[in-house]
């Protein structure tokens, strides 16, 4: 039975992110679908996590990966029908895994019946009001309403034509331009999405994972701005962006709230929220608005003690301050994936990706001791966890995608200056001799796989002492026992203040990380989990080596 079972779930759970698209393909053609995932959930039950978070699956053009839907109450044919869905949640609650799926409610994708209808009225009709249509400026209104530029590059704005073939409004898109956003001061948009909301609630699932949750309400008046670095980002740099965290979002937020408690089993609702600092973060999990949010802080806290033990405490308290659980993420599909980021010299914020031409590759080797390191650094903190498929694999990002695979809106809207987020979305491999090592029974894979991934296959690592997917089931199994989730962090004085480590105590276990250059002595306690092979000394004391950690009991 999963830990995190019954009342408020969430607080402690492990929930692991599939991206449908690569996790396993049943049909053969190249592209991961929902009885694939299906088939594979015993895969997930064995790891030892508690849910699964769908990325989209919904009816869409694809332009991002389906982060742009046309129809949110259908399963695009790409990933199978609703029967599939059905039958992947009647099998999930089976397992004891429960279901959470992706509401993406700040853009729709041009595609959607909306968007069209809108297209088809005239300015100032309810239709065109429930997006943001805004006149352009100068005579002619040939010039762009405001400056605003697009998270994935270009302008945030596009501009129709009329009935009469001519140019028209501009609309405003934060991301690609199929993906224009929605007014969310408009009731009927909000109503809609409750209807929306229930459709699923009503299917079974455990949940929501909100896409873009800062970003749903902009600034009165759309004031330009220019963000301090090239380029819009995602959020997360507190520089006062007009189109993200705006105090209008919160409302939204208690109406979902009221919507998911009108149902039984606890269901949760998780929050993207690129906003800093965390107890910004922690406005969005205030009672009554969402249960979680993502802890990009402690994803982008990077390799050293400090910082580490700066964002561990920062979280606890701001969102132990609001009566939420923290949580902890090392990896999604927008980012470097952490068995290579943590070996970058530089930073890579979200979306920026890498490829052939960056300088800097990150060492595979003291990358995957790291992502080891920090995987079992966080799986032994209080509160809730993401894991992001592959990762339990150690998969790296995939750096050497030829540019004609690319599929990221991204690298196109930056004519090819970012790489963006294809290298860390490659279908993962399950049986290392199976064609595209498991992944679809026709060799077929919609982003081509490494060579090197044959060795990293599941059925490479089952069993095997010191792979990295028993590194993640033993974390697991022992998080499970020891209750670790519900714990509490208790440092090490010893290390308070330590350059090179990072070490706690949470429920009895004793959690030590070394991010130094040199072996450091271990203190008192059997060895639990360790990351990396403790070694002997020459005076005979245990010694943690260079990127380890290990749990003492
Ligand atoms: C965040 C999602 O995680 C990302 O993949 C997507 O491109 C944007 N939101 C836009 O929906």
């Amino acid at each position: 039975m999963p830990s995190a079972s019954g009342r408020e779930w969430w607080r402690s759970a492990v929930i692991y992110q599939v991206y449908p698209r690569s996790f396993a393909d049943s049909d053969g053609d190249g592209v991961g679908d929902l009885a694939g995932i299906t088939g594979r959930l015993p895969a997930l039950r064995e790891l030892g996590v508690d849910a699964v978070w769908l990325s989209p699956f919904f009816r869409s053009p694809q332009r991002d990966a389906g982060y742009d839907v046309s129809d949110y109450t259908a399963v695009d044919p790409l990933f199978g029908t609703m029967a599939d869905f059905d039958r992947l949640v009647a099998r999930a609650h089976e397992l004891e895994l429960r279901i959470i799926v992706d509401m993406v409610p700040n853009h729709t994708s041009s595609d959607h019946a909306w968007f069209r209808e809108a297209l088809d009225s005239p300015p100032g009709s309810p239709e065109r009001d429930r997006y943001m249509f805004r006149d352009g400026k100068g005579r002619d209104g040939s010039r762009r309403p405001n400056n605003w530029q697009s998270v994935f590059g270009g302008s945030m704005w596009d501009r129709v034509k009329g009935v009469d073939g001519r140019p028209e409004q501009w609309y405003l898109h934060i991301f690609d331009a199929t993906q224009p956003d929605l007014n969310w001061e408009n009731p009927w948009v909000r109503e809609r999405f409750k209807d929306i909301l229930r459709f699923w609630l009503d299917r079974g699932v455990d949940g929501f994972r909100v896409d873009v949750a800062h970003g749903l309400v902009k600034q009165a008046g759309l004031p330009d701005y220019t963000p301090p670095a090239a380029g819009a980002s995602m959020g997360g740099n507190e520089t006062g962006e007009p189109y993200w965290g705006q105090p209008g979002v919160h409302g939204i937020w208690r109406e979902w709230h009221a919507v998911v408690a009108e149902y039984d089993g606890d269901r949760a609702l998780c929050a993207e929220a690129w906003v800093n600092p965390l107890a910004k973060v922690a406005l969005w999990v205030r009672p009554g608005e969402f249960d979680q949010a993502f802890n990009f802080d402690f994803m982008f806290a990077g390799w050293t003690a400090g910082g580490l033990r700066r964002v561990i405490r920062e979280s606890l308290e701001a969102f132990g301050a609001v009566g939420a659980p923290s949580t902890w993420v090392l990896s999604n599909h927008d980012v470097i994936r952490h068995a290579s980021r943590l070996a970058l010299g530089a930073d890579s914020p979200q979306g920026d990706g890498i490829g052939p031409k960056s300088p800097g590759k990150p060492d595979p080797v003291v990358g995957l001791r790291r992502a080891r390191a920090a995987t079992a650094l966080m799986l032994a903190l209080p509160g809730g966890a993401y894991l992001y498929q592959g990762e339990e694999l150690g998969l790296p990002e995939v750096i050497e995608l030829p540019d004609e695979a690319r599929q990221d809106p991204t690298w196109f809207r930056t004519h090819g200056k970012k790489y963006g987020r294809d290298g860390c979305r490659v279908p993962i491999p399950w049986e290392s001799g199976a064609p595209a090592y498991g992944f679809s029974p026709s060799g077929r894979s919609w982003l081509p796989q490494p060579s090197e991934w044959a060795a990293l296959a599941r059925d490479r690592q089952a069993g095997v002492t010191g792979s990295t997917l028993e590194l993640y089931r033993a974390a697991l199994r022992l998080r499970r026992t020891k209750r670790l989730g519900l714990g509490a962090v208790e440092w090490l004085a010893e290390w308070s203040r330590s350059r090179a480590v990072v070490a706690f105590r949470n429920r009895g276990v004793t959690v030590v990380t070394n991010l130094g250059r040199r072996p450091v002595a271990l203190p008192e306690g059997r060895v639990l989990l360790e990351s990396e092979p403790i070694r002997l000394g020459r005076d005979g004391r245990r010694m943690l080596p260079t990127d380890a950690t290990v749990w003492l009991g």
